[in-house]
């Protein structure tokens, strides 16, 4: 079995940055792969404040952390770089909780101008965990989401991806999942008879 767990840092409950790593997730899951996402939003706030690793929710997810063969790490920018909420979930992983894994990194943005937040801000990090596979990362401006219904007064309850959004994560997908362990045979075949 060849896992991928996608962890994301936006603190909005209606979140583009979920939306790219769902469209990631769906990809890969049609290709075999068994997938799981973490909102660090969800996650009890006080404690991950605290560090406190011993709580079962924080301490399920550095186990599944340590046994995923590849990590999203997905985040909005945030004044020039990642967002203090998947920091503070980077922040209790062990020293080199990223070590041996497959790493994609992905971000979205409202200006070009940052670009580059993810080489200069989030790629420093990721190596300090240990990671060395580190596939290039995407970035997706709010233009290159669409919104789902929304009451007037109100943001959409839900964002999808415009179609060259989904083309250019079709290819980081491509390039990350060359870089992960081949899923199984039969979950191969799974996934292409749920198709
Ligand atoms: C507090 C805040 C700070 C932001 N800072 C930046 C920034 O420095 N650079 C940028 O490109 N976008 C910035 N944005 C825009 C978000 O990155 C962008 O809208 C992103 O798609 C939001 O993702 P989300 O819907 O998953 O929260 C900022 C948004 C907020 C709310």
């Amino acid at each position: 079995m060849s896992t991928v767990l996608a962890l994301s840092g936006s603190p909005s409950g209606t979140s583009r940055t979920v939306a790219a790593v769902r469209g990631a997730l769906d990809l890969l899951a049609d290709r075999g792969y068994q997938v799981r996402h973490v909102a660090v939003r969800d996650l009890p706030a006080a404690e991950l404040l605290a560090a406190d690793t011993r709580h079962p929710q924080i301490s399920g997810v550095l186990t599944e952390v340590a046994q995923a063969d590849g990590v999203i790490i997905a985040t909005p920018i945030y004044k020039a770089s990642y967002t203090g909420v998947i920091k503070a979930l980077l922040d209790v992983l062990p020293q080199h909780g990223l070590r041996g894994k497959a790493v994609l990194p992905l971000a979205t943005g409202g200006t070009l101008a940052h670009l580059l937040a993810v080489d200069y801000a989030l790629r420093p990090v990721l190596a300090a965990l240990g990671a060395r596979h580190v596939v290039s990362g995407t970035f997706l401006l709010d233009s290159a989401f669409v919104s789902g219904p929304a009451e007037p007064g109100h943001p959409p309850l839900r964002y999808g991806l415009a179609p060259d959004a989904e083309l250019r994560l079709t290819d980081a997908i491509a390039e990350f999942a060359a870089a992960l362990p081949a899923p199984s045979l039969d979950d191969e075949v799974a996934a292409l008879t749920n198709r």
